[in-house]
């Protein structure tokens, strides 16, 4: 059976979509970042602060050949980061059906304002971090993407059925 994977900008609903659609499908789930976490004994932002941001990136590209030798048929969220490396957007696509959620900035900024979870976002001037990133990363999430699904002005509900619809040709 085929994996499902979600990729997206960081709030754009990856874990949640991912937990409650793997539950409905009665597949395994697999996050990326808990898994980083799990296997390293550390947090995201201790891992950024002590081995820095290309450590961990690392660990992302090594998660994926990992994953194509032992996953199958789950829903995977990945952070939002993973699709930047053009290594990481082949594995990605090799590993299953690529879901982009999809967010416009207004959205995203209302999701992850006041979390400091998130090192990619820590700093000033939030707004411009968001803008600039997304900038950055929208035509690289496309690329690594089978499908879009927008997630704006959807409830978790609604994202789930499109994100259904879509992916039954490919499963
Ligand atoms: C990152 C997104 C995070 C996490 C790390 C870096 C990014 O995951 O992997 O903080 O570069 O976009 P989420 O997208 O789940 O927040």
């Amino acid at each position: 059976m085929k994996n499902l994977i979600l990729i997206g900008f960081m709030g754009a609903g990856k874990t949640t979509i991912g937990k409650l659609f793997s539950k409905e499908k009665g597949r395994n789930f697999v996050d990326t970042d808990e898994r980083i976490v799990r296997e390293q004994g550390k947090s995201i932002p201790e891992l950024f602060d002590e081995r820095g941001e290309g450590y961990f990136r690392d660990l992302e590209t090594e998660l994926l050949k990992k994953m194509l030798m032992d996953t199958k048929g789950a829903v995977i969220s990945v952070g939002g980061g993973m699709p930047v490396r053009k290594e990481n957007r082949e594995l990605l696509r090799m590993l299953g059906c690529v879901i982009y959620l999809s967010a416009t900035k207004e959205t995203i900024l209302s999701r992850v304002r006041g979390d400091g979870s998130r090192p990619m976002l820590n700093g000033e001037d939030l707004e411009a971090r968001v803008i600039r990133l997304l900038q950055e990363r929208e035509t690289l999430y496309k690329k690594a993407a089978h499908v879009e699904v927008r997630t704006d002005g959807r409830s978790v509900y609604q994202v789930m059925q499109v994100v259904d619809q879509e992916t039954r040709k490919w499963l």
